[in-house]
C-alpha cells in the first residue's frame, strides 16, 4: 500500500499505538509521527518523528512537502476533563488544528484526513441508552462543543470542497501501554494499573456510572478500517457512532476481582461525575457495522485478561 502518513499528536494515548500499527502496515519510514513532546521509546525509535504544533499550518505544510504526505491523522486535542479547566485553550487547539488540516486537504496538498470525534458530542438531553447516530445533540462540556463543531466542519468541507475526511465518535478508550491524557473515562485505565500495583483503587466516578468503552486494539483497528474503506462506503462525513462494550466501575471491579481476589475499590466522585452523567451509557453503531463492516473483538472479560496479563509481565 503506497500511502505516506503524518500523525499529529502522535505521542498521546491513542497516537503511540496507532503509529506502531500503521508502521506495521505501511512501512516504518512511511508513517511520520509528530507532536509537541516525544512519545514512547518504541515509537521514537521505529520511524521518523518531528516536533510539530498542530495549530501551525505552515509547519504542517512544510512537513507534508518534505515527506510527500498523502494522509493526515489529526489526534492532537485537549480532552474533556482538562478542557473544563482551560476552555479557551481547548477551543483554540481543537478547532485551529482541524481547520488547518481540512484546509490543506481542500488545497489538495493531502488526499485524506482522519479526525476523531467523541461520545462527548452528546449531552444530558440525548437518549442515554443505545444512543442512535442521529439524535438530540446538546453537549454541556467545552470538549463536546468543540467536537460537535468539528463534526459540522468535517461534513461542510466534504460537501463543499470534496474533502475526503473520515471520523469516529470514540467511546472511552482503554489501554495499558500509554496512560490517558485527561479524559473522563481515564478511571477505566487507572484501575488496572492500581489493581496490579497496589491492590486497591479510589474511583473518581460513582459505582453505577455506566459509560461506553472500547479496548485500544479495537479502536486502532476501527480507525484503520475506516481509513481503508472505499470512499463510496463512507456515507457519514460528520462522524460515525462507534461502540464495543459498556460497564460501570462496579462491574469492571468485579471483573478484576476474578484475577486479583483481594482487589478493593472505593468511590470518591469529583467534578468528572457531572461530565460522565451528561454522556450516553451505551451507543448504537449500526451505521458503521452496515457501511464498512465494523466489528469489535474484545469484551470486558477478554480485555481484562489481556491487560492484567500484560501489566503483570
Ligand atoms: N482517549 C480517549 O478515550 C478518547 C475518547 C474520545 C475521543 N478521543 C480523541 O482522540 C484523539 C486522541 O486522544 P488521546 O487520548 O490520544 O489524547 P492524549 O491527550 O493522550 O494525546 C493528545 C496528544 O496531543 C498532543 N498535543 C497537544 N497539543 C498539541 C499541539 N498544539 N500540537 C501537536 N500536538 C499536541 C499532546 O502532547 C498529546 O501527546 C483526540 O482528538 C481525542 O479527543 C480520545
Amino acid at each position: 500500500m503506497s500511502e505516506t502518513i503524518l500523525i499529529l499528536g502522535a505521542s498521546g494515548q491513542i497516537g503511540n499505538e496507532l503509529t506502531q500499527k500503521l508502521r506495521s502496515i505501511y512501512g516504518n519510514n512511511n508513517v511520520i509521527a509528530s507532536d509537541i513532546k516525544e512519545g514512547n521509546k518504541d515509537m521514537m525509535v521505529s520511524g521518523p518523528f518531528e516536533i510539530i504544533d498542530a495549530t501551525d499550518k505552515e509547519t504542517i505544510l512544510k512537513m507534508v512537502k518534505k515527506y510527500k504526505v498523502s494522509q493526515i491523522y489529526l489526534l492532537a486535542a485537549m480532552l474533556s476533563a482538562t478542557a473544563e479547566k482551560f476552555p479557551q485553550k481547548a477551543w483554540n487547539l481543537n478547532m485551529t488544528s482541524l481547520l488547518a488540516v481540512l484546509d490543506l486537504a481542500k488545497e489538495k496538498h493531502i488526499k485524506q484526513v482522519y479526525w476523531p470525534s467523541s461520545i462527548a458530542v452528546f449531552g444530558p438531553t440525548t437518549p442515554k441508552k443505545n444512543t442512535p447516530q442521529k439524535t438530540i445533540m446538546e453537549p454541556s462540556t467545552v470538549y463536546g462543543i468543540s467536537k460537535i463543531s468539528g463534526e459540522f466542519w468535517c461534513n461542510y468541507y466534504h460537501e463543499k470542497f470534496g474533502v475526503d475526511v473520515r471520523s469516529l465518535r470514540y467511546p472511552g478508550i482503554i489501554s495499558w501501554k500509554t496512560k490517558p491524557g485527561g479524559g473522563t473515562t481515564d478511571y477505566a485505565v487507572d484501575i488496572y494499573f492500581k489493581a496490579v500495583k497496589d491492590g486497591s483503587y479510589e474511583c473518581f466516578l460513582s459505582e453505577k456510572t455506566r459509560l461506553p468503552m472500547m479496548y485500544m486494539n479495537d479502536a486502532v483497528n476501527a480507525t484503520i478500517q475506516l481509513m481503508q474503506a472505499k470512499s463510496e462506503d463512507v456515507k457519514i462525513r460528520s462522524s460515525y457512532n462507534l461502540a464495543a462494550i459498556d460497564f460501570t466501575p462496579e462491574e469492571i471491579a468485579s471483573e478484576i476481582k476474578k484475577h486479583i481476589p483481594d482487589f478493593k475499590i472505593t468511590y470518591k466522585p469529583d467534578f468528572r461525575q457531572q461530565i460522565a452523567d451528561s454522556w450516553p451509557s451505551s451507543i448504537n453503531d449500526s451505521e458503521a457495522r452496515k457501511d464498512w463492516k465494523w466489528k469489535h473483538s474484545f469484551d470486558l472479560s477478554s480485555m481484562t485478561i489481556d491487560i492484567i496479563k500484560n501489566l503483570k509481565s
